[in-house]
């Protein structure tokens, strides 16, 4: 979703706010646009279309600024087009700002406006905050602080989420910014300072943050960043290193960041893995230290997120099930915090989000701990908001994911969630120990496992052609696999933009047969040997009914019946989510590329979706 990058310091502003926006491209956008801080005048430069397209305004590179606020916007409110782009400025130009979030109450702050003579020229709700910002500094009578006063008091009037970046042309070596609800980092250099929404933006530039929290303002100079709580009251912030390459945030020599994040899954479960499993030791979770006593107390688990990582959710209910004996719930977070969910202090509530800033899942994770839960937040971003709300942060440390599709992301999610249930069950001593030591020997096996799996991607690549005009695809299995079905029909849809459905293959017979017909591509899942013979039995009454078939399994088959056969390396069936879904991210990889569209930015969806 939208993006933010600032610079202050001694270099020209411009190139480093194109090259901040330029990699944060992955999370999509419909426009762009930058201020800079010029000779007594604030320029303000934006367009739809693409950042690059920056690079072509007349007057761009005559820009010698050093101080400048950057934008990608992603449409909420009034279409894309140069007027509702950011930066926006006030009615005086005094004032530019960026603005990433939704001001829920903009109609009655634009009302307000207006009768107090302002007039608006985009259909945004952001252009009401310059506007605001001079309503109070016009009237202000501080002798100290005469800006910072103006943007705490528009704040504090703001209703909803915001990260802004403000410049002031009377302040011309000043910048403000502010948050809640929507992410925003520091970045520390010497005699200069960065600011993104994103760390990946600034990662070239250095590895020494500071995070805003809700609530939170910063003044910032080249050399020195002031914070302040939402009383103004002056705060201190202690300085983070990342420990992200940078590297890691580029392509590689892969065609895509996609690409590039499904090979590195051998790596990323690994480090998913790190130090918390080794063999023959217990599996650690010393961060989280729960005692037999305070597990035996939850009576349930709810495991609530958005897309994929509701899907890891999925994946690992019938695990904790098995091997806890505790019932878990996996909900959609956009439908769980507005449905009054039963949860008191003996729930346990699991919040999985790879950016760590997807509203709906920030707003079921306070709902829940309102209601007295005690929760624990999987993210893969240091520092992101569920993990300052949450009780517990764990981190899957699978690197950063660039891609807006999630892959590696997904892999990892499931490796730590079932690191975390073999702690329980060891802690609760709830499932023999020979059950538990079998999951973990194959835990430890799997980076050697999926990198088998991508040594040859022939035979997916080819379905991939065979199939890459279609206007409908199934997936169909049960258990485990039924989960891995709904995940890549996900992915599919995604980057292929493919109607896609995914049934538990037993539920085909109960309406979704119907639209079987000649020549429908079908893609099985089926590595449960438990489940296997009900699975090929539906799968013969789709190939009856004329499918094309694609299976992926790690059984023994008759492959004669099948149009292609993706043999995996064998598992324990809990687990083989992080396998088998491995072929269908690249199908859907190589359908996409096919077809001639943008892998990594697909249409319409944004990485971080920080708005609900
Ligand atoms: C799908 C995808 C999305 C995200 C969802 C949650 O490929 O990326 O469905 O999984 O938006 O995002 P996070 O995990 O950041 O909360």
């Amino acid at each position: 979703m939208c993006g933010i990058v600032g610079y202050i310091g001694t270099k020209k502003a411009s190139p480093i706010l194109i090259d901040g926006l330029l990699k944060l491209e992955y999370r999509g956008y419909d426009s762009a646009g930058i201020s800079t801080m010029e000779n007594g005048y604030i320029s303000n430069m934006k367009d739809k279309g693409r950042v690059k397209n920056l690079y072509e305004l007349e007057g761009i590179h005559d820009l010698s600024g050093t101080i400048g606020i950057a934008h990608t916007r992603w449409a909420t409110h009034g279409k894309p087009a140069k007027e509702n782009s950011h930066p926006h400025m006030d009615n005086s130009n005094t004032f530019s700002v960026v603005h990433n979030g939704i001001i829920e109450n903009y109609q009655e702050l634009k009302a307000f406006l207006y009768d107090n003579g302002y007039h608006f020229l985009s259909q945004t709700d952001t252009e009401i905050i310059p506007n605001l910002i001079h309503y109070y500094y016009s009237r202000s009578t501080e002798i100290d602080e005469k800006l910072l006063h103006a943007i705490h008091l528009a704040c504090k009037d703001l209703k909803g989420s915001y990260a802004i970046e403000v410049l002031c042309k009377d302040e011309p070596n000043t910048m403000i910014v502010a948050r809640k609800d929507s992410p925003l980092v520091i970045g520390v250099g010497e005699d200069e300072n960065y600011i993104s929404s994103d760390i990946p933006a600034i990662l070239s530039y250095t590895k020494n943050f500071y995070l805003l929290n809700d609530g939170d303002l910063a003044k910032l100079s080249k050399n020195q960043v002031s914070f302040y709580d939402l009383n103004l009251n002056s705060i201190s912030k202690e300085l983070k290193s990342i420990d992200w390459d940078v590297s890691a945030c580029e392509k590689d020599g892969y065609e895509d960041f996609m690409l590039k994040e499904i090979y590195e899954q051998p790596k990323s479960v690994r480090e998913t893995i790190g130090s918390r499993l080794k063999k023959n030791e217990k599996v650690n979770f010393e961060d989280i230290g729960f005692t037999k006593e305070t597990l035996s107390k939850f009576n349930k688990i709810y495991l609530v997120a958005c897309g994929t990582a509701m899907h890891a959710g999925l994946a690992v209910k019938p695990m904790i099930e098995k091997l806890c004996h505790i019932p878990v719930i996996v909900d959609i977070a956009s439908e769980f915090r507005y449905r009054e969910p039963l949860i008191d202090e003996n729930t346990l509530c699991i919040y999985i989000s790879q950016s760590g800033e997807t509203a709906d899942t920030i707003a079921a994770l306070k709902l829940s701990k309102k209601e007295g839960a005690t929760t624990i937040a999987i993210s893969n971003v240091i520092g992101s908001s569920i993990t300052r709300e949450a009780d517990y942060t764990i981190y899957t440390h699978a690197g950063p994911e660039i891609a807006v599709a999630s892959t590696k992301a997904y892999t990892s999610q499931i490796t730590l969630l079932t690191l975390l249930t073999l702690y329980f069950a060891e802690v609760l001593e709830s499932v023999d120990a020979k059950v538990i030591n079998e999951i973990k020997e194959e835990l430890l096996l799997l980076p050697e496992k999926i990198s088998e799996v991508l040594q040859d991607s022939t035979k997916v690549k080819d379905f991939a052609h065979r199939v890459y005009t279609e206007k409908d695809i199934f997936f169909l299995g049960r258990g485990t696999d039924y989960t891995v079905s709904m995940e890549a029909s996900l992915k599919l849809k995604e980057i292929s933009y493919i109607h896609s459905e995914a049934y538990a293959a037993g539920e085909l017979k109960h309406g979704p047969i119907a639209l079987i017909e000649n020549g429908i591509t079908v893609i099985g899942i089926l590595t449960d040997p438990n489940l296997v013979e009900k699975s090929v039995s539906n799968l013969q009454e789709v190939i009856t009914r004329g499918a094309k078939t694609l299976i992926v399994t790690n059984q023994e088959l008759n492959k004669e019946n099948y149009d292609e056969v993706i043999t995996i390396p064998n598992t324990n069936p809990l687990i083989s989510p992080i396998l088998s879904i491995i072929p269908l991210q690249l199908f859907s990889y190589y359908i996409s590329k096919e077809k001639g569209l943008d892998v990594d930015k697909p249409r319409n969806l944004a990485k971080s979706v920080t708005v609900e």
